[in-house]
């Protein structure tokens, strides 16, 4: 049997050849810790370390010491909105989009339940959140506000530069989950001023486990406090053994992001095209979801109305694509980003999420499309 097409690109993406070459030589021959650096080993160790931080500081345009290792962009996440969130002053309150990914609404509600007052941020008909719906909900004792760059269901790209005016006016900090935009679009922090910055190597032609939240230096500083204790790597702020191979592996995923992104933008934009205009032709009536124009390169989300949402996925055998849903206790619930969307329940549920990656090709797009149109027409059939 051969294997389905994989078009599911925002769960994950194939290791990038480049990338797997520079991390050969740390899953074979090298092993040091980056933290001996009384002695060869190590300092090879810390060395390969400091150049993985410093190629992720480049494709953001931050500095290397901004850069904080993790093991991916939900760490990274639970550290701004915890670390921050346990610092700052009595009586301060967070806020966070609605359409937020689990890793933010997840510790936002449990900070809620620890006495941290949420405000949940409206978004448009698009899934974005506006700079007028940030100002009219923003509550006068918001510290800290968190607002995705890019939903990782429908692809909207929020207008960050503008929010980040928004929060600084009003004295809060603006943490970005950049999980799937990082390596997809251009991102120079210098010219849009987020304060902290959560990404993930997989999301881009990287290894699992391994992402970093970046932490820009202001002045008074961003107040951070450590998820753990037990030691003083990462600036005293995520103590345990850096892992050597994933980090190298994440600096080369944006080193080869930093070259290539913009024709790669522009390739998997016009295959992703090539797949709307196809399922367009062959069913007429797919409602497609998100913004037209600010939205990822790699993204493609639509709704098939006159569809039950579980036989779709049950019968789509041929691709592997993420149903525009959770699958919560056994049984499909329609996402929440739909749903904020004023998106129906059935409709919602016969969703269908496409992620393109770097190895996807017009070949693919074009198998994966007649096979989603035939399932879909048996099943009105
Ligand atoms: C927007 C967003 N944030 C966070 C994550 C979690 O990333 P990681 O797998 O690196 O923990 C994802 C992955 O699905 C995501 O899409």
């Amino acid at each position: 049997m051969t294997e389905p097409i994989f078009l599911d690109g925002h769960s994950t993406t194939p290791v990038a050849p480049r990338v797997a070459e520079a991390m050969w030589p740390w899953l074979t021959g090298k092993f040091g810790n980056a933290s001996s650096q009384g002695h060869h080993h190590g300092r090879q160790a810390a060395d390969s370390l400091e150049t993985a931080r410093a190629q992720v500081a480049r494709l953001l345009g931050a500095e290397p010491r901004e850069v904080l290792f993790t093991s991916g962009a939900t760490e990274a996440n639970n550290l701004a909105l915890k670390g921050v969130s346990r610092r700052l002053p009595e009586g301060s309150s967070l806020a966070v989009s609605a359409v937020e990914h689990r890793a933010v609404l997840d510790p936002a509600r449990r900070l809620q339940r620890q006495r941290v007052p949420l405000t949940l941020i409206p978004v448009n008909p698009h899934g974005q959140v506006t700079p007028d719906l940030l100002e009219q909900t923003l509550p006068l004792t918001a510290r800290l506000v968190s607002v995705m760059w890019a939903n990782n269901e429908i692809g909207s790209i929020n207008p960050v530069a503008q929010l980040a005016e928004v929060c600084h006016r009003r004295g809060a900090w603006l943490h970005c989950d950049a999980a799937q935009a990082v390596g997809h679009i251009p991102i120079d922090l210098d010219h849009t001023p987020v304060d902290l910055l959560s990404l993930s190597a997989h999301k881009f032609g990287g290894p699992q486990g391994v992402g970093a939240l970046v932490i820009r230096r202001r002045e008074p500083p961003i107040p951070l406090e450590p998820l753990w204790e037990g030691g003083g790597q990462e600036h005293r702020l995520r103590p345990g053994t850096p892992a050597v191979a994933l980090a190298v592996g994440l600096g080369a995923a944006c080193d080869l992001a930093h070259t290539t992104q913009l024709v790669e933008a522009q390739r998997v934009a016009t295959l992703r095209d090539r797949l709307w205009a196809r399922l367009q032709a062959g069913v007429g009536d797919l409602v497609r979801n998100g913004h037209p124009l600010d939205t990822l390169p790699h993204n493609l989300h639509v709704s098939v109305p006159q569809v039950a949402g579980d036989r779709l996925h049950a019968r789509l055998t041929e691709v592997s694509v993420s149903a525009g849903s959770a699958c919560a206790s056994g049984h499909l619930e329609p996402s929440h980003v739909l749903r904020a969307l004023g998106v129906s329940e059935s409709l919602a549920l016969a969703s269908l999420r496409f992620g393109l990656t770097w190895a996807t090709t017009a070949q693919q797009i074009d198998a994966a499309a007649d096979h989603v149109i035939a399932v879909i027409r048996e099943l009105r059939d």
